[in-house]
């Protein structure tokens, strides 16, 4: 993990403040299902004498939090990370049906369903977290992603991402590509998956088992997406192309990764495995 990920910068309360700011200004909150601890319940946990089981909180943790000077600190503390995590997943209350007008431009690389099209190598949308599409969006828009020169696909893309013109229409889009059901996509490389298996442990991790994805990591879904898009974006990681941008902390976290594969051939033993998984 990059130190950016666990870096509080502001206290809790300010970052609280800076919330009620967006919520006035139409954003709200989306908190995704596995984010059911709340700073008031951290905070009950921590008053109880002595402190009840608590899942994110190990026993010495617990020992420490007896000591009524800790206390404070580590309730700052978690209140902190857990903030973090759920400050990413603030975005704009997306209505599908505007969406869907505004996906009509996309439709022509991306195809009528958001199902990709090899031919343009555009990937499906279909399917995807929303809050991974949000976080892509706006990464393209402000060059976070698709800024180098050599990144031939994502400079294509970041113009279209420039059509949204505001969050509500980036929230928009998103929650109208959370409508459409995504066919999985078929392999076409020739890896071989009983290879890629071992590789595909270490991915697990943040991915998931089935490779669906998992918010608390900010790690999107896999097991849908072609594998000829799959394999361009490790090659792009790897080589910096993705991911290189100093304020880039999910990319970055995901480039370090791709130094564990050797070559072209372990991508896309990793990439064939993961196409057995969720079809
Ligand atoms: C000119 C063709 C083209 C159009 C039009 C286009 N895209 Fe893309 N899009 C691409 C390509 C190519 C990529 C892959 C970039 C890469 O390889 O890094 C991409 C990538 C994306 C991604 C990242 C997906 C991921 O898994 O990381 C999102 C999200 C996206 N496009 C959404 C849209 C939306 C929404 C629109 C319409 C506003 C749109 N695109 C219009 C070509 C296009
Ligand atoms: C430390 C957690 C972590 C591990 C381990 C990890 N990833 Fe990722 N991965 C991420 C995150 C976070 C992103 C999103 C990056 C972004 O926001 O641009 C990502 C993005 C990706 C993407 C781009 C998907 C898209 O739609 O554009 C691919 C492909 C990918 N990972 C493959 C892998 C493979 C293969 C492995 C194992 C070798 C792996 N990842 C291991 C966290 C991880």
């Amino acid at each position: 993990m990059s130190d950016e990920s666990i870096t509080c910068d502001s206290t809790f309360e300010e970052r609280r403040k800076q919330d009620g700011r967006k919520s006035a200004s139409g954003l709200r909150q989306r908190v995704h299902p596995d984010a059911t601890t709340s700073p008031n319940l951290l905070e009950k946990t921590l008053r109880a004498e002595p402190p009840t089981q608590s899942a994110i909180l190990s026993n010495a943790d617990l020992i420490i939090m007896r000591q009524r000077k800790h206390r404070m600190k580590l309730m700052t503390w978690i209140a902190c990370l857990w903030w973090t995590g759920l400050s990413t997943l603030v975005q704009a209350d997306g209505d599908a049906t505007a969406g869907k007008a505004l996906f009509a431009p996309c439709m022509a690389c991306h195809g009528q369903n958001a199902e990709g099209n090899p031919a343009l190598n555009a990937p499906l949308l279909a399917g995807q977290e929303d809050w991974y599409l949000y976080r892509q969006l706006n990464h393209f828009k402000t060059g976070i992603r698709g800024a180098d020169e050599r990144d031939i696909f994502g400079l294509q893309m970041r113009p279209m991402a420039m059509l949204l013109a505001t969050d509500q229409a980036i929230g928009d889009v998103v929650a109208y590509l959370n409508t459409l059901t995504p066919v999985p996509a078929h392999a076409t490389l020739n890896g071989d998956p009983q290879k890629g298996r071992a590789l595909y442990r270490l991915c697990a991790t943040c991915h998931g088992q089935n490779a669906e994805g998992n918010p608390a990591y900010q790690a999107p879904r896999l097991s849908h997406q072609h594998d000829w898009y799959l394999l361009t974006q490790l090659k792009h990681f790897k080589a910096g192309i993705r991911g290189k941008a100093p304020n880039d902390t999910f990319g970055r976290q995901m480039q370090a990764v791709t130094m564990t594969l050797m070559d072209e051939h372990a991508m896309k033993h990793v990439i064939a495995y993961i196409k057995t998984l969720g079809q």
